[in-house]
């Protein structure tokens, strides 16, 4: 059988580790897909630059929009990143040719999503997104493919990997909020503009892709509440647990009698609480539903191999032919947005 064949959009952390572990794994991935997965072109800013894997090997392209133009691609991997701009282009362009596109992008997601879900359909391509919310968590196959038994009433969550991790260190380290966020970003957990992850709008965007998702709501990034944890003091993070609990950035999102709710701000949550107990880059995501009553999957937030971890295991599914509309559903049947949250004072 004909092998995928695969460009790479993007070489970062997350670019890099996918041509790892692609080498690594390929016989199980091949098993997955049901043909090989071959990388057969690249592109990122320089080429010279050392990322721990010969990148030699594959066709490069100075300008990622050729590669996804390509004739030699089958698959775009689109890790440029930003809502506009370069990454929008690269996905357009290879859906435009019914190409199939996988992405970490949340922030063009929640931006573009059904628009883009739109033209996927229109073209007959596919859009496969596992890596954009919560990093090597499955979250996007168990909305999507494990709960048709199930009618969710809320969704909540740590989304943001840079935000628990400076929580934690603040509460468990006294350490400042600067000197933190510092480190997450040496450790390359942070966004390249961290002020996405610690005002909440990171959060946001995943929130918003999840909503969708679990209700079946068209997605609206712009109907959450967002407040962030720029403004938490090491004094808040010691009353709070003077009084049993801790201070979480969280996503929520809720069936409410007026319709669904989404919003982003720092909780105090009950110690005794199982997301209370998630400290560090971890992430986790509580799903309320009425046969599974209450599930919660715990996992790495952000990292370069968590991450790949589910670009692969999207690449694997396109491999196999198992793609899916954007959303669960046809653009049509998505039903209407989720309303802004009343204001918090
Ligand atoms: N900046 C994000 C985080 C990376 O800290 O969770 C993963 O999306």
């Amino acid at each position: 059988t004909r092998p995928l064949k695969v460009g790479i959009a993007g070489l970062g952390t997350v670019g890099a580790s996918v041509i790892r572990i692609l080498e690594r794994r390929n016989e199980t991935v091949a098993q997955r897909g049901g043909r090989p997965v071959e990388v057969a072109a690249v592109s990122a800013r320089d080429r010279s630059k050392d990322r721990g894997v010969d990148v030699s090997r594959f066709t490069w392209f100075d300008d990622p929009v050729d590669l996804a133009r390509s004739a030699d691609v089958d698959c775009v991997v689109e890790l440029v990143g930003g809502a506009d701009g370069t990454a929008l282009e690269v996905v357009r362009t290879a859906l435009m040719q019914g190409k199939h596109v996988v992405t970490a992008n949340k922030a063009l997601l929640a931006k573009h999503g059904l628009d883009l879900a739109q033209l996927a359909e229109d073209k007959g391509g596919s859009i496969a997104f596992e890596a954009s919310v919560a990093g090597g968590i499955p979250i996007i196959k168990t909305l999507r493919e494990a709960l048709p038994g199930n009618r969710v009433s809320r969704l909540y969550g740590i989304l943001n990997g840079t935000c628990n991790y400076i929580l934690s260190r603040m509460e468990l380290e006294g350490l400042t909020f600067q000197e933190c966020l510092k480190d997450a970003q040496r450790l390359g957990y942070a966004e390249a503009d961290p002020t996405f992850d610690v005002e909440g709008f990171d959060t946001a965007h995943k929130l918003a892709i999840l909503t969708s998702l679990a209700f079946g709501t068209r997605i609206d990034a712009e109907a959450i509440y967002v407040e962030g944890i720029s403004s938490i003091t090491p004094l808040d993070l010691a009353m709070a647990k003077e009084l049993g609990f801790r201070i979480k950035l969280l996503g929520v999102a809720e069936r409410t009698e007026t319709g669904i709710e989404q919003r982003v701000h720092p909780t105090m949550v009950p110690k005794s609480s199982s997301i209370a107990q998630v400290m560090g880059v971890t992430n986790a995501i509580t799903i309320d539903a009425d046969a599974v009553r209450e599930l919660t999957l715990i996992g790495p937030g952000a990292g370069g191999d968590a991450t790949a971890s589910a670009v692969v295991a999207d690449i694997a599914d396109v491999a196999a032919g198992l793609v899916q509309p954007l959303f669960g559903k046809s653009v049509d049947q998505l039903e209407g947005a989720p309303r802004a949250p009343m204001q918090r004072h």
